[in-house]
């Protein structure tokens, strides 16, 4: 194995520190809710590869699609030197783009950044195995806090895949998207995957699958607080939700009491009750149409310079240019 360093933007003091915040401001909320960001241990980080096999979880594979076909236009196109990937996971698909880049000759480093150390240490690792030549410089840091550090020489191209994007609030998402434009130089690239508005029941069935993993993976938020916090919740007193929002155009994912209980989170110096039914609200997945995700680039500098979609429509993936904010 190689000795590959990690740039870590955080210690397990400071993660407390967020974990005990957050849990404080949504478990006392009137509507109880968790930022997604705490599913992702090494536990959580494996669950959400299990995910992408799923047969209901279609947007992995969608994705990978657009990427493999597109691939060798995105380097033309961009003639990138540093490939930088948000919330890069197990960088799986990336590979794609690598392999686009290098044919193309212009790519130098690959610099994936993720929350979730253990699997961006794998990944990371198995990356620079594959790849010999390229510069990985892995950092652990969260995509919301640590963009002004990303190293790497231009032109760059920042990816951010998986619908990732989908689980910011609209306001939050426009602010990461002006964020994201702040640290790239006019000309740069953003190329961003999107999960596309369609039924209810492939949308809904995306985030429940029949084996039960999605759950697990839910539920998952709950033994990160028992780990971190001491708390005493039992994942199995609350079932997974998967609702979509047809409003607002998102999945809702929901842990909902079974029964009324107390749970005791002494980490956060707290106490939650739950009344039957009631259920905090882990993640929305944001779904969108072309039209809007072209104007939201507009309102944060980028302009759409391509627009991909799979066969069946189901994802799409545009590449953007940062131009004059
Ligand atoms: N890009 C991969 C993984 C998507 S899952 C794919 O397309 O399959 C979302 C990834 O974002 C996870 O790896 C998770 O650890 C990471 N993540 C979630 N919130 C984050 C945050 N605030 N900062 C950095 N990474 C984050
Ligand atoms: N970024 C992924 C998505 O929105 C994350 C995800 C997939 C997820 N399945 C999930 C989050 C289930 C919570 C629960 O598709």
């Amino acid at each position: 194995m190689t000795e590959l360093d990690l740039d870590v933007h955080r210690s397990t003091a400071d993660i407390t520190d967020a974990l005990r915040a957050d849990v404080r401001a949504g478990l006392t909320a009137e509507r109880k809710w968790l930022p997604p960001k705490w599913f992702y241990d090494a536990r959580g980080s494996e669950l959400f590869e299990e995910i992408t096999a799923l047969p209901e979880y279609y947007p992995t594979r969608s994705e990978r699609e657009v990427l493999a076909a597109r691939s060798a236009e995105i380097a033309e196109v961009t003639g990138a030197h540093t490939l930088v990937e948000l919330g890069s996971g197990s960088s799986e698909k990336t590979r794609l783009l690598l392999d686009g880049l290098t044919e193309h000759g212009t790519l130098e480093a690959f610099v994936p950044l993720d929350v979730s150390e253990s699997a961006l240490a794998e990944a990371a690792e198995a990356i620079s195995a594959d790849y010999p030549k390229l510069e990985v410089r892995g950092v652990v840091g969260d995509f919301t806090e640590h963009l002004g550090l990303l190293p790497g020489g231009q032109p760059r191209l920042v990816v951010f895949l998986g619908g990732t994007i989908g689980n910011f609030l609209p306001a939050d998402r426009a602010q990461f998207l002006r964020s994201v434009r702040e640290v790239v130089d006019e000309g740069e690239w953003l190329l961003l995957g999107t999960d596309l508005v369609k039924d209810r029941e492939t949308l809904e069935r995306a985030y429940d699958d029949s084996a039960g993993v999605t759950a697990d993976f839910n539920r998952n938020v709950l033994r990160v607080i028992n780990e971190r916090l001491g708390a005493d919740f039992d994942p199995e007193a609350f079932d997974h939700v998967s609702h979509w929002d047809e409003e607002q155009e998102w999945v809702e994912m929901r842990l909902r009491a079974r029964e009324a209980h107390t749970v005791r989170i002494p980490g956060a110096g707290l106490e939650v009750g739950f009344a039957a039914g009631e259920y905090i609200r882990t993640e929305i997945s944001a779904k969108f149409r072309p039209e809007k995700v072209e104007a939201e680039l507009a309102a944060a500098g980028f302009a759409v310079e391509q627009w991909w979609t799979d066969s069946a429509k189901r994802f799409g993936v545009t590449l953007a240019r940062s131009v004059r904010g």
